[in-house]
């Protein structure tokens, strides 16, 4: 089957950025860009892929949700023994990107990943719908099962072990932390000429350039 795509195409015509009007600091820039883009989404504006690769360099991506982030750096949640906690165990380093439609907008940033602490992971997980506790007990993330049977019925075992009790956190669950050293901010312009600001980490403060589209 050959699927030609060739004549799908957009013209970005919403907003401009410039290195001169950035914020000097990029979580600053980011956090403007995050609003701008919660107050016009339907959608899950926290919604990121993550990039992780394996010692040997086979890369993998998903998405994720990002729920938290500061100077420290940008944290989402998973299980630690899933396919990308094993590659970050293996490899630290991963790329983030958001993709924003409406406001016709992408950021990746890239750096050094390190576990969350047990009382932030822990907090955090028990702030979670009860459901999403239970179902952080199932059975290992990204396994084959037998059926959606079997799932359900996890479940609803695990539902009724923990009636009436705290919903204990897996040892195997818990945060990431990328910390930021590559910042990009991408803003869609016409005729391909997009406008593209990245930060990079220096010893003291953050190095603003402007990149071709
Ligand atoms: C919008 C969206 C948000 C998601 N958020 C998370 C998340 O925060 N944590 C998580 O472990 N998986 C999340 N997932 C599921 C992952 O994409 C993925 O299927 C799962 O983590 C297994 O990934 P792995 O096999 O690469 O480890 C999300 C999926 C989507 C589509």
């Amino acid at each position: 089957m050959s699927m030609n795509q060739g004549d799908l195409r957009k013209d970005y015509t919403r907003a401009s950025l410039d290195p001169e009007d950035v914020d000097p600091n990029p979580l600053e820039q980011f956090r403007r860009w995050y609003d701008e883009q919660r107050s016009v989404t339907a959608g899950e504006p926290n919604a990121m892929t993550v990039a992780t690769a394996t010692a040997d360099g086979r890369p993998s991506a998903r998405m994720v949700l990002l729920k938290h982030w500061d100077e420290a750096g940008f944290v989402f949640f998973s299980a630690y023994n899933s396919p990308k906690g094993i590659e970050l165990g293996e490899n630290p380093r991963a790329a983030l990107l958001f993709y924003w439609p409406e406001t016709e907008r992408q950021v990746r940033i890239e750096g050094t990943v390190s576990p969350t602490n047990r009382q932030e992971a822990a907090d955090y997980f028990h702030s979670r719908p009860h459901g999403s506790q239970v179902a952080a007990n199932i059975a290992r993330q990204s396994q084959i099962i037998s059926s959606r049977t079997a799932l359900e019925q996890e479940m609803a075992e695990l539902t009724a072990a923990f009636d009436g009790r705290k919903v204990p956190m897996p040892d195997t669950w818990g945060g990431f932390r990328v910390f930021p050293e590559r910042i990009e901010f991408w803003q869609g312009r016409p005729s391909r000429l997009h406008d593209r600001v990245q930060y990079t980490r220096d010893a003291s403060c953050w190095q603003i350039v402007r990149l071709a589209p």
